[in-house]
């Protein structure tokens, strides 16, 4: 099988398991890890910051990141289809109690007038009645905007507004080095703009767990106090982290060949009948396309894929696809074939009437159109068309149900 569903699919290499196996370590919790110890020093200095500290993962980077900027009922505005609003399970809620404050964009990518709608909505009310605007979240690069990188201009601009405008920054870099590749900026650069940053392992550089937030050593020294209030802090964790010294190693400048794959992948996908190809100049490993009209609702689609060996997801109504250490040019190929397949064996073949029209640069459908919706078989709640799970009882949906309802919403 053939997996571009993300970049976290990839399975250690022979000779990182061999680092990991002959790991030294300590324990990490009383700071005693040797191995986790150095790659905190490689990553403090990687992104030139005075301190670092190794977590399991980036969702909780990020919980803690925001526990350690905020207050209960504080404003955390970030873009609005960012990783830390769509896809944490709005964890920052239940951990820190704070407010969410999407900004719109273009692919991830905001402008300091982008920047300024949303702070002016968050002071509708007077003081008092208005909660406090306190973090601003950027991420690098941006997932479900395909994968778009953040020019250090453009990012130093809202960075710089947004420190005028008193708010504490964060960057969510779980895909940052592909940034660096792709930009030929440095991750010092990037990483300068913002208050606290962090990288992750687990994708493109292909460890199995690991990422490291960084910043001031004040910033760092309450971090370490929420992580052991969350159960992050780990024991012999040098067995893992030093998965992560290889990936720095040996991992980073190779994520060209992703970027490349993802410009080749898109270029042939394009050239199918049938397929809308979001960009078909992808800036790094993601790239998003659009099946509706080939008469296939996403799910119909993936699963008919699968059965000629190729996993790829679904980000809202559109398909994802994303590159990586364990997909070779040929397996591209292979996976365009598959595609092609499908496509071939779909045209005309179903009634297009009720298709959803793909929206460019949205992962959220339009207003007014007629739609075809997804009625849960367990509770019988009508969801959405790009919802795979019931949003009332957790119930998986598989199939987009015939009925035609025209709706605003
Ligand atoms: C942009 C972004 N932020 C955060 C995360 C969460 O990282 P992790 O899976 O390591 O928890 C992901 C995961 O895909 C991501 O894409």
């Amino acid at each position: 099988m053939i997996l571009l569903t993300s970049d976290t699919e990839t399975k250690p290499t022979h000779a990182m398991r061999q680092a990991i196996a002959s790991a030294e370590v300590g324990d990490e919790q009383k700071g005693e890890d040797p191995t986790v110890n150095q790659l905190l020093e490689r990553v403090a200095d990687l992104l030139g910051k005075e301190d670092a500290i190794f977590f399991a993962c980036g969702t909780i980077c990020n919980f803690v990141s925001i526990k350690t900027h905020t207050r209960p009922a504080d404003v955390v505005l970030a873009e609005e289809m960012a990783h830390i609003i769509r896809a944490e399970s709005g964890g920052a809620a239940m951990t820190s109690g704070v407010l969410m404050e999407p900004i719109s964009s273009e692919r991830g990518i905001f402008t300091v007038n982008d920047l300024e709608r949303s702070l002016e909505r968050v002071a509708t009310a007077p003081y008092l009645y208005s909660a406090t605007p306190r973090l601003l979240c950027v991420e690098q690069t941006h997932n479900f905007g395909g994968g778009s990188v953040w020019r250090l201009d453009e990012l130093r601009e809202v960075c710089e507004f947004s420190r005028q405008q008193g708010l504490v920054t964060h960057m969510d870099g779980a895909r940052l080095l592909n940034a660096v590749v792709a930009s030929q900026t440095t991750a010092k650069d990037f990483a300068a703009c913002a208050d606290s940053v962090w990288i992750d392992f687990t994708k493109g550089l292909g460890a199995p767990i690991g990422a490291v937030l960084a910043g001031t050593k004040e910033f760092i020294s309450e971090a370490r106090r929420y992580k052991h209030v969350f159960g992050g802090a780990m024991r012999q964790a040098g067995i893992v982290a030093a998965g992560c010294l290889y990936a720095l190693d040996h991992h980073v400048e190779r994520l060209q060949e992703d970027h490349d794959n993802a410009t080749y992948l898109a270029r042939r996908l394009s050239e199918i009948e049938g397929i809308t190809v979001k960009d078909t100049k992808p800036e790094t490993n993601i790239i998003f396309f659009d099946v509706s009209r080939l008469g296939l609702d996403k799910v119909m689609f993936l699963n008919l894929l699968q059965e000629h060996g190729v996993k790829m997801g679904a980000v809202g109504n559109s398909i994802r696809a994303v590159t990586h250490l364990d997909v070779s040019r040929t397996d591209i190929d292979f996976a365009v074939d598959a595609i092609a397949k499908v496509a071939k064996s779909s045209v005309g073949s179903k009634d297009l009437e009720n298709v959803v029209p793909f929206k460019e640069n949205s992962a959220i459908a339009s207003t007014n159109t007629v739609r075809n919706y997804h009625f849960c078989p367990n509770c019988g709640h009508k969801n959405l068309p790009n919802h795979n799970f019931c949003i009332k009882c957790g119930t998986q949906l598989n199939e987009l149900t015939n009925t035609k309802q025209t709706d605003k919403y």
